[in-house]
């Protein structure tokens, strides 16, 4: 992989406050380097003990499909789905242009899993902040679809050594509604 040849064009900081989770994405693809430079920076968290728990399955076009039938199959086992419905959910599985399946590697220690999993959200961070430096936006999603079996079959995964822990959708989307966040006051103390 060759990471050498772009720099991106905002601050780290501005990267940061660039990235924003997206709900609707334009029909346009993410140039595969920007998503390689993406696997690049969230390859590069930090991890304790050096586990690099850490990794990532990128869903091609096949995998896609079978992605958005199931999460149809899905919605349809919770509530009956008109002929719309089903299309709707179809499509917004369809909608970004990347999925990459983020995964932590199980540890039967519950103290390593919890620094195991600080550290893979490291490095979703540092996958979406790459992005958000280019421009491209991102959306983290947990839904019930992330921890079905059948998924785990879908991508080929050993559910006992592996637990997925984020879907990470990366398109180009017009920018979200701002959000209120706290101040940073209320966040922040100092003690002398
Ligand atoms: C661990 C984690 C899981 C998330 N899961 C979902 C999800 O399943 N669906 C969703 O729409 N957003 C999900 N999000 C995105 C959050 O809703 C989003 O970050 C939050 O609304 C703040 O917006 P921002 O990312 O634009 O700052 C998740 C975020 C995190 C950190």
């Amino acid at each position: 992989m060759n990471t050498s040849d772009h720099a991106p064009s905002l601050t780290a900081y501005e990267s940061i406050i660039a990235r924003r989770t997206a709900h609707a994405y334009r029909d346009l693809p993410v140039d595969h380097r920007s998503m390689e430079r993406a696997l690049h920076a969230a390859n590069h968290a930090p991890s304790h003990k050096l586990t690099f728990p850490w990794r990532f399955i990128r869903v091609g076009p096949q995998g896609r499909a079978a992605t958005a039938q199931l999460a149809v199959r899905i919605k349809a086992e919770q509530r009956p789905l008109s002929e719309a419905d089903a299309k709707r959910v179809h499509d917004k599985t369809m909608a970004p242009p990347e999925l990459v399946v983020a995964c932590q590697i199980r540890n039967a220690d519950p103290f390593r899993s919890r620094e195991d999993y600080a550290a893979c959200c490291c490095a979703i961070q540092n996958f979406f902040v790459s992005l958000a430096g280019e421009g491209i936006s991102g959306k983290w999603s947990t839904g019930g679809i992330t921890r079905d079996l059948r998924m785990y079959g879908l991508l080929g995964l050993d559910p006992g050594a592996f637990e997925v822990i984020g879907f990470l959708w990366a398109g180009v989307a017009d920018p979200p509604a701002p959000i209120a966040r706290p101040p940073l006051d209320a966040v922040v103390r100092s003690v002398p």
